[in-house]
């Protein structure tokens, strides 16, 4: 099972939407976990502004407090856990009129827990559910405690376009499928976001006009799993076979839907997240390829680098098997960018599976990754079936290996670029000064450069003089060819 990046500096985010006049009510909405719960959390505001509610930054005056809960890892939950008590403190000392409400992963998972037993909250919603908010809400201002954490087989919020809380106005994800079939055994999500299902074509277009028609100029269209998307008019991606033979020759897989959004919106900038390796085909390589507008940065988690302990997360490719995905992805696009998901201390791990993760990252060059150890997830095939035997300090020396080979190769594939001329999207001031743009290159790469006269939503190219281990550092040298 894939998963989104999750950003450490995102979490917790609290998000905040333009006010609509005639609503009364106040909203306190906050995030965790990856890109698609905070693009879930649009989906829920968006549900709540036609309700009556404005979103707030103030917690102490909110009328309803709402957290998007993330289940991946045990520090997630513990995380939110603290966050509950806090809520409820200030429910206790300062608004006893406030209602707490649970969304997301945890929600799922935990369900009655946190109604019956613990008692800190007032609502409980599963992913699917968020459609059947304004219900629950009458369930709690009479008195009763409500719950929704029923999966759904369609639900796909297609009809359902989400308001852009706290966005720079420049880049919008947009979801196109959720849930995941993969059954990776160490992974929660099949269980808290249930089964894969796709989001009509249609619908995300029209989603990506909308966005385009306000200004904004870069799209990430995310899933769990994207390369697995596949419409055939409905339903569950593993019903297909199923489909009639007119669903089968009108299907739409995800080169498909890459080349027309794509072809569709010349100008605007597409990225993708997340890729499994086991579903990720050639023709999307070469969708990417003939697409300028289609980055050249591929996130693609391979959690091990030893075909043994792939098997036993039930990965469904090898060590090798990747490699040649590599070898096939660096041939078609040389200049790409590879980023990974990377698991120390999985159960059973031996030093030698381990030294086979560190020769993979010297193999595969990522620029970036994301690296975590292990941490059993209850209900889980891993936590069912196997020991979580690897000692804690051993799963913490070899993530600590893994970080250090993944900085220093990082630092190494950042430098490339120095002598190039890039083409960059501008976003946002940069964090160490409002004299600097700050964006991103195809790559992915954050790049800073003197402002000059342009302005965020510019592509703009920059000739890099220099870098960090994650920025890069150079002067504009006039505007890219996709601004004519
Ligand atoms: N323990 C540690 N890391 C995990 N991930 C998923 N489940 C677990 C777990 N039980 C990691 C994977 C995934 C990323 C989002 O989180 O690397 O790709
Ligand atoms: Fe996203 Fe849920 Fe997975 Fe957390 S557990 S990363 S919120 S899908």
């Amino acid at each position: 099972m894939e998963e989104k990046v999750i950003e450490e500096s995102k979490q917790g985010t609290s998000m905040v939407l333009e006010t609509k006049k005639e609503n009364q009510k106040k909203l306190f909405i906050e995030s965790y976990g990856c890109q698609m719960n905070f693009a879930d959390s649009e989906v829920v505001a968006s549900i709540l502004a036609n309700e009556g509610y404005n979103t707030t930054q103030v917690l102490e005056e909110a009328d309803l407090v709402l957290v998007n809960t993330c289940s991946i890892r045990d520090k997630a939950e513990v995380t939110v856990r603290k966050r509950l008590q806090m809520y409820n403190a200030v429910k206790r000392d300062i608004n006893p009129k406030m209602k707490v409400g649970v969304l997301g992963c945890m929600a799922e998972r935990l369900k009655e827990k946190f109604l019956d037993e613990e008692k800190i909250v007032d609502m409980v919603v599963g992913p699917d559910a968020y459609k059947d908010i304004p219900n629950l809400l009458k369930e709690v201002e009479d008195g009763r405690d409500a719950i929704n954490v029923i999966l759904s087989r369609e639900e796909t919020y297609a009809d359902i376009s989400p308001v852009r809380l706290s966005s720079n106005g420049i880049t919008a994800f947009v979801s196109i499928t959720r849930g995941c079939d993969n059954m990776c055994t160490f992974c929660v999500v099949p269980f808290t976001r249930g089964r894969e299902r796709s989001r009509e074509p249609e619908s995300i277009v029209e989603e990506i006009a909308d966005l385009w028609s306000k200004g904004f100029k870069e799209v990430t269209l995310l899933g769990q799993n994207v390369d697995s998307y596949l419409w055939y008019g409905g339903g569950l991606k593993k019903d297909f076979e199923k489909a009639s033979e007119m669903q089968k020759a009108t299907s739409v897989d995800f080169a498909q839907l890459l080349d027309r959004c794509a072809t569709q919106f010349p100008k605007m900038r597409f990225r993708f997240s997340t890729s499994n390796p086991q579903d990720m085909h050639i023709e999307v390589i070469e969708v990417m390829a003939k697409h300028h507008n289609i980055c050249n940065y591929i996130h693609l988690p391979v959690q091990s680098g030893s075909t043994r302990i792939l098997k036993e997360m039930n990965r469904q490719h090898t060590r090798e098997e990747y490699m040649t995905l590599v070898d096939n992805i660096y041939r078609i696009i040389p200049d790409i960018t590879l980023s990974q998901d990377i698991i120390a201390g999985f159960p059973t791990e031996t030093e030698e599976d381990h030294q086979d993760t560190l020769s993979l990252l010297e193999y595969v060059r990522y620029d970036f990754g994301f690296m975590f150890s292990y941490s059993e997830r209850p209900g889980t095939l891993a936590a069912r079936k196997m020991e979580d035997d690897v000692p804690e300090e051993v799963k913490k020396r070899r993530l600590n290996e893994i970080i250090e080979v993944q900085q220093r190769i990082a630092l190494e594939r950042t430098k490339r670029f120095i002598g190039q001329t890039v083409e960059v999207l501008v976003e946002k001031d940069s964090k160490r000064s409002d004299k600097q743009w700050s964006g991103r290159n195809s790559q992915s790469t954050v790049v800073v450069f003197p402002k000059e006269n342009y302005k965020p939503g510019d592509f703009v190219m920059v000739k890099i003089s220099d870098c960090t281990s994650g920025t890069l550092i150079g002067e504009a040298v006039g505007y890219s060819e996709i601004m004519n």
